[in-house]
C-alpha cells in the first residue's frame, strides 16, 4: 500500500534537472519539507548499501527519482553511465527503501516503447520493446520495481514548461527568439506534457487526493501531435512564425534510429487538457519576455 508520512521530509534525487527542480519548487509552496539531493551530495554508483546508510541517515518519508541520464544521443555515447544511472540506480533505491518500507516514486519514459508505427498510443498494459540506448537503460530500471506496492513508476512523453528551458523545446524557443530560423521535425509525433501538470498530479498522489492502486502510471496530455506543429503554434504568439520551418526528421544524424510516433495514453488516468497547458505555457512566455528574462 502506498502511504506517504508526510510529516517525514521527501528526498528528491536529481534535484538540478527539470523535473527534479519543478517538483521541490512545487512541494515547497504547499510547505512539504524536502531533503534535494545532486550529485556533490551522493555518489550513484555507490553500492546498494552505501546508498541504503544514505537514505537511513536522512529518515525521509517518500524517495522521488529524477536522476536520469536522459537524451538519446547522450546515452548512446555514454552507455555506461547511462546504465548505470538509469538502470542499476532505480534498483538500488528500491533495496535501499525496503527494509524500511518507505515509498518511491520512480519516472520513466515513453521511450520503453519502439514507437516506429503510427499505430495506436501506448497504454499501462502495451508491451515495452525499446529500441535505443536511453529506452533499454530506462525500461532496465522500471523492471526493478514492478512488483512492489509502495514503488510508483510513472512513465511521461516529451515534456515543455518552465524548468524544461535547456531541454529541445526550450532551446528551440531560444533559438528563433535571437533570430535564427529552426528546422523541425514534421514527422516526429509525441503527446507533449507540460511538467507542471505532471508535478501536480504527483503531488495531488503523495497527498492522498489522488485514488490510484497500480504500480504504474502514465501521466500524460491529449493530444499527439508533431514537434513542429507545436513549435509553430507556440511562434505564432510571438510573431515568429517564419522562423519555423518544417522538415523531415532523416534531415537530423543521430547513431540510433529516433523514435517517430512516440507518445502515451493512460487506462487509469484521466489525460491532462493540452490546450489548457499550453495556454499556461505561453502565457508564462509573455511573462518573462516582459520582464525581460533571458529564457525567451
Ligand atoms: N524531459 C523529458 O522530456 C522527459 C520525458 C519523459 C521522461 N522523462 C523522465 O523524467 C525524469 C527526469 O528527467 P529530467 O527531464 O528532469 O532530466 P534532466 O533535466 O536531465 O535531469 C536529470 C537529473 O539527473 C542528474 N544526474 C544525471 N546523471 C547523474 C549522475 N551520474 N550522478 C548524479 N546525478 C546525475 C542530473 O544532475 P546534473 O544536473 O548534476 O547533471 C539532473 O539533476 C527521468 O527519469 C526521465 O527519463 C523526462
Amino acid at each position: 500500500m502506498f502511504k506517504v508520512d508526510t510529516k517525514k521530509a521527501i528526498m528528491v534525487f536529481g534535484k538540478t534537472g527539470a523535473l527534479g527542480r519543478e517538483i521541490c519548487a512545487q512541494a515547497n509552496k504547499i510547505g512539504l519539507p524536502l531533503i534535494k539531493v545532486g550529485r556533490a551530495d551522493l555518489d550513484l554508483g555507490l553500492n546498494a548499501k552505501s546508498i541504503e546508510e544514505y537514505i537511513n541517515d536522512h529518515s525521509p518519508g517518500l524517495l522521488i527519482n529524477c536522476a536520469c541520464l536522459i537524451g538519446l544521443d547522450k546515452c548512446n555515447l555514454q552507455r555506461k553511465e547511462a546504465i548505470e544511472v538509469n538502470g542499476h540506480f532505480p534498483h538500488k533505491l528500491f533495496l535501499g527503501s525496503q527494509k524500511n518500507r518507505i515509498p518511491l516514486v520512480h519516472f520513466s519514459t515513453d521511450g520503453v516503447f519502439s514507437c516506429d508505427e503510427d499505430g495506436p498510443l501506448n497504454t499501462e498494459t502495451s508491451t515495452p520493446q525499446p529500441t535505443t540506448w536511453y529506452g533499454v537503460t530506462k525500461y532496465l530500471g522500471e523492471s526493478f520495481l514492478g512488483g512492489s506496492d509502495n514503488c510508483l513508476t510513472i512513465r511521461m512523453p516529451m515534456l515543455y514548461g518552465p524548468t524544461n528551458q535547456h531541454q529541445i523545446i526550450g532551446k528551440l524557443l531560444q533559438k528563433i527568439k535571437s533570430g535564427e530560423n529552426i528546422q523541425v521535425s514534421n514527422d516526429v509525433f509525441n503527446t507533449l506534457t507540460y511538467t507542471p501538470d505532471i508535478v501536480g498530479w504527483v503531488l495531488d498522489f503523495i497527498l492522498g487526493k489522488q485514488t490510484f492502486s497500480n504500480n504504474l502510471v502514465h501521466l500524460t496530455s491529449d493530444k499527439r501531435l508533431s514537434i513542429y506543429e507545436f513549435m509553430a503554434y507556440i511562434a505564432r504568439f510571438f510573431g515568429l512564425e517564419n522562423k519555423v520551418l518544417s522538415t523531415s526528421s532523416d534531415r537530423f544524424k543521430s547513431a540510433e534510429q529516433k523514435p517517430r510516433f512516440g507518445g502515451l495514453k493512460s487506462d487509469y488516468v484521466k489525460e491532462f487538457s493540452f490546450q489548457n497547458a499550453i495556454d499556461e505555457y505561453i502565457n508564462w512566455l509573455l511573462e518573462q519576455d516582459k520582464e525581460n528574462k533571458v529564457c525567451l
